[in-house]
């Protein structure tokens, strides 16, 4: 029997040992210490206890504060960039280390919503509210693990439905010079995609443009199944990178849970200049074209978060501006993007100026899971418009001379007799969404045997494995054409039937 004293004692240390146990999962207090040095935007601070990707808050005066990251550093000296603007900072300011650095809290409220870098609302629509807190890098998926790309993706754009056809979980970059129509393309996609949800990045573009491409590009209906991270040209650079991310983890975050996700980014290139004035600000070297190496490892770490996700989880498909300046197809983030992304889709200024939109390079592009997802008989037909464009656009000069005399080359006689059906098929309306079907459809119906087929049956025998595979197609194309005239608005099925 133990004495009233001893019971105490004993409640006493049980009390205090419970407290042990907790005291050691309490993270160590902080360690706050002070601004010394400030050249462009980077802070140097002395004394606080942090890690890479940290955030540290830096308070020069109870109103004064900044939040800034912790990107590198040297010995003792932690080397920071700030997520805001710095007015007002001065020497010797406090760096005082937070916790949960890296991390964003996000949930599906965050449907019809536009956030910048850090999640915060730009819309005035309110709070949002967040159920999960996901990290901004993301987590890797084990590539064995990935369903492989099998189902295409209905963009709701017959050029790439029917010529480029995508697949669910595809990386595309989409490159092109300023104003040949990449936002209006990215906001048809936006609006016509039979995918679940949209994320759109809007990374390092002018404000302007990011309310115009709300607005007018996306407009209302597209909004609501949609989430808009836009992080203009005007932040700082660590917030242009925090965009990039935040619109991957919250693709991530609706593919975790069975969704089918269209993640836009605009653009790749002005999240590679923002990773640049960050990795140059804190002493790295410039390498190819005044990139740091890092630059070209932040790429691929970006791009390969998107793609389908283990058995049982949705699918990103991603589409990522590339700007080729100058119309240059050799930058280095052109080149960079054109390894790690599964295609691409180019657009071609000439091709603008000549007023057919969307102005697809169709002989530059390509989809390198095309024929994952669409059946040989489709496969063949894309082949052959691309081949008779090709052969057009060689011989265009010609042609428009009026140099070329009809009948010297029965492939030119072809492509200049399909010509206006495949300039018709390659053309649509920023207004105007065509289904996977019906891209399908209209595909073959341009590419049917007609008047060029035996026109060319008679000049120039046909090897006897063309004749085979044209065999093999017929019954497929006669069936498609009449698919087609069911689905082709009036007008241009007047000019199929001609
Ligand atoms: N499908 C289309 N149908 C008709 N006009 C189009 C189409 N696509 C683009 N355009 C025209 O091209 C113009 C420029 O398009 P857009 O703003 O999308 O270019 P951009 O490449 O995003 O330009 P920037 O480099 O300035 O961002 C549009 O204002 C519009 O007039
Ligand atoms: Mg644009």
């Amino acid at each position: 029997m133990s004495t009233p004293r001893q019971a105490h004692a004993t409640r006493w240390r049980h009390a205090l040992s419970a407290y042990e146990r907790r005291l050691a999962h309490v993270p160590p207090p902080p360690v706050a210490g002070r601004l010394t040095r400030m050249v462009g935007l980077t802070l140097e601070a002395e004394g606080c206890q942090a890690a890479i990707g940290d955030r540290c808050e830096i308070v020069s005066s109870p109103e004064s504060h900044v939040e800034a990251e912790v990107v590198g550093f040297a010995g003792e000296r932690l080397y920071l960039m700030p997520t805001g603007d710095l007015h007002g900072m001065r020497p010797d300011a406090r760096v005082v280390p937070r916790t949960q650095a890296g991390t964003v809290r996000i949930g599906p409220r965050l449907l019809g919503r536009v956030v910048d870098g850090a999640c915060r609302p730009l819309d005035g629509q309110g709070p949002i509210e967040a159920e999960t807190s996901v990290r901004l890098a993301g987590r890797p998926i084990n590539p064995l693990l990935r369903r492989p790309i099998t189902q295409a993706l209905d963009v709701g754009v017959r050029a790439i439905n029917g010529m480029l056809t995508i697949g669910r979980g595809q990386r595309v970059g989409l490159f092109a010079g300023s104003g040949v129509g990449k936002s209006v393309l990215l906001g048809m996609m936006a609006r016509y995609t039979a995918a679940d949800v949209i994320v759109v990045g809007l990374i390092g573009e002018r404000g302007r443009e990011v309310k115009e491409f709300i607005e007018r590009i996306l407009g209302r209906a597209g909004l609501a199944r949609s989430v808009v991270v836009a992080t203009p040209a005007d932040y700082p650079p660590l917030m242009r990178l925090h965009g990039a991310w935040l619109a991957t983890a919250v693709a991530e975050y609706f593919r975790d849970r069975g969704r089918n996700v269209l993640l836009i980014m605009d653009s790749l290139t002005r999240f590679a200049q923002a990773q640049r004035e960050i990795a140059l600000a804190i002493g790295e070297a410039p390498a190819t074209k005044g990139y740091p190496p890092s630059v070209f490892a932040r790429l691929p770490q970006l791009v390969e978060r998107a793609g389908n996700g283990v058995a049982g989880e949705g699918s990103i498909t991603a589409f990522y501006t590339v700007l080729a300046e100058g119309d240059d197809q050799n930058d280095p983030i052109v080149d960079a993007a054109r390894a790690i992304l599964d295609g691409h889709v180019v657009l071609a200024r000439r091709i603008a100026e000549a007023g057919r939109y969307p102005a697809i390079d169709i002989e530059a592009s390509v989809s390198r899971v095309m024929h994952d997802v669409v059946s040989a008989a489709d496969l063949a037909l894309a082949r052959r418009l691309r081949q008779a464009t090709a052969v057009y656009e060689h011989n265009r000069d010609l042609i428009t001379i009026g140099a070329y005399q009809r009948g010297s080359d029965p492939r030119i006689d072809e492509a200049i007799a399909r010509w206006p059906q495949i300039e018709a098929f390659l053309r649509q309306d920023m207004h105007e969404r065509v289904t996977l079907a019906a891209s399908v459809a209209q595909l073959a119906a341009t590419m049917a045997e007609g008047p060029a087929d035996a026109a060319r049956a008679k000049t120039t025998p046909e090897p006897r494995a063309a004749q085979e595979s044209r065999a093999a197609q017929e019954p497929r194309g006669a069936r498609d054409l009449k698919a087609a005239r069911d689905a082709r608005p009036p007008h241009e099925t007047g000019a199929a039937r001609k």
